[in-house]
């Protein structure tokens, strides 16, 4: 490998949310009573990783830093960073976005803010797949409006699928109006199948809901595992937005930015009328300099992740046997279900942290049907992932539950 994974980054004191952010956000009013000093605690929450991020957005911070002085208002005037993405969904999922279509926003969390707010009339619903990321319930509970949930199916090796009886029955609720996609899945993993991409979509086409395609996950796919965006199924429709970024991918987040595709020209007209056109230009420069340049980083890194879930795997085989998991398609997170463990109202979240000092996710984080799991980031490097799985283990009751 050229790359370092396995490089030890103190993030103490550098605003990281990994770091020092977990405390309101997982805990709210009741801190939790921590065995181990600060600098014990093994960070496996927040989507973020703990490696260097992508040297390619570095160079080009740097560059843009040094070779002009002023950081003054900006937006994306020309084709070049359009330029650059089009190559990159073409390589990789072998999608033309449309120029005209193109937007961008801070993030995409602030994308589903917005989006609800300009779709979605008083009295209208947003629909998703459960268990899912929190911004999909808090983005509509923001703007007063109710979502619903469809729940997905978990068998017992762990792997997930879609309960379209239910999806159907869901989505024919006159209120509803737009569907989250999540795509591929958080918490789960799921790449969805394009048979499935298809049976979803269709179902929101012939009820008139907008579909939101979040595929922030796209490119941090198992090898051999590939995307297809919902757009490129559906080139003529559209009832499709779709969100996607370079933060996940290369470590980015902080930059805040990210790209939206919107083929409604209505959407797309109310979105230009209400949302700032500007872009951070050193974060344009970061998100260019990945597209172009971050190929090798990215495949190194998915090797990496590839060894990092494989480990997990065989370990839980062999330390948890009734701890159901299984690879995800995509994503660094592991969605390990204990529920052979701990009774379903465990607070897992609260009881990984004071009993095993690791900062993780329980199930109850993902809106719904997250019970008795538990979301580990294991973008991290090896030797942590070892000591954090080793913990987490040690912080499980030995006797299994009656079933
Ligand atoms: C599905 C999904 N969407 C959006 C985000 C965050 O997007 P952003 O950082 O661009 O606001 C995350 C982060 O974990 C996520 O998992």
């Amino acid at each position: 490998m050229t790359f370092d994974f396995d490089e030890i980054i103190d993030r103490s004191n550098t605003l990281a949310m990994a770091k020092q952010g977990y405390e309101k956000y997982l805990f709210g009013d009741e801190p939790a009573v921590l065995p181990y000093a600060d600098e014990q605690l093994i960070s496996m929450w927040v989507a973020d990783m703990a490696f260097a991020s992508a040297p390619s957005a570095r160079a080009a911070m740097i560059e843009r830093i040094e070779s002009h002085s002023i950081f003054g208002y900006s937006g994306l005037f020309g084709d070049d960073f359009f330029d650059v993405f089009a190559a990159w969904a073409q390589n990789f999922y072998g999608w033309a976005p449309k120029r005209d279509h193109f937007l961008t926003s801070p993030g995409i969390v602030p994308a589903l803010f917005d989006l609800v707010e300009h779709v979605l009339k008083p009295g209208e619903k947003t629909l998703t797949l459960t268990p899912a990321y929190g911004y999909f319930k808090h983005a509509p509970a923001y703007h007063d409006r109710e979502y619903v949930t469809s729940g997905l199916i978990e068998d017992d090796a762990g792997h997930y699928s879609i309960d379209f009886d239910d999806l159907a029955a869901k989505v024919a609720d006159p209120q509803v109006r737009m569907f989250f996609l999540c795509h591929p899945h958080n918490p789960t993993g799921r790449v969805w199948t394009e048979d499935e991409l298809r049976q979803m979509a269709t179902l929101c086409f012939d009820n008139d809901v907008v579909v939101v395609s979040d595929e922030i996950h796209c490119d941090l796919l198992r090898h051999g595992v590939s995307h297809t965006p919902l757009a490129k199924l559906f080139p003529d429709s559209d009832q499709i937005i779709t969100c996607m970024s370079p933060s996940k991918t290369f470590n980015l987040a902080g930059l805040g930015f990210a790209m939206v595709i919107i083929a409604n020209d209505e959407i797309r007209d109310i979105w230009v009328d209400r949302n700032s056109p500007l872009v951070n230009p050193v974060s344009v420069a970061a998100a260019t300099g990945v597209f172009r340049d971050g190929h090798q980083w990215h495949d190194e890194l998915r090797t990496y992740l590839d060894g990092n879930l494989a480990y997990v795997q065989e370990t839980l085989a062999e330390r948890l046997p009734e701890a159901r998991f299984t690879i995800p398609d995509a994503t660094y997170l592991a969605w390990i279900n204990l529920s052979a463990y701990f009774e379903p109202e465990t607070n897992l979240t609260r009881h990984f942290a004071e009993t095993a000092g690791v900062i993780l996710e329980g199930g109850d984080m993902f809106i719904s049907d997250g019970d008795g799991h538990i979301r580990v980031n294991v973008a991290c490097p090896r030797s942590v992932v070892v000591e954090g799985l080793d913990r987490i283990i040690a912080a499980v009751p030995a006797r299994v539950l009656a079933s």
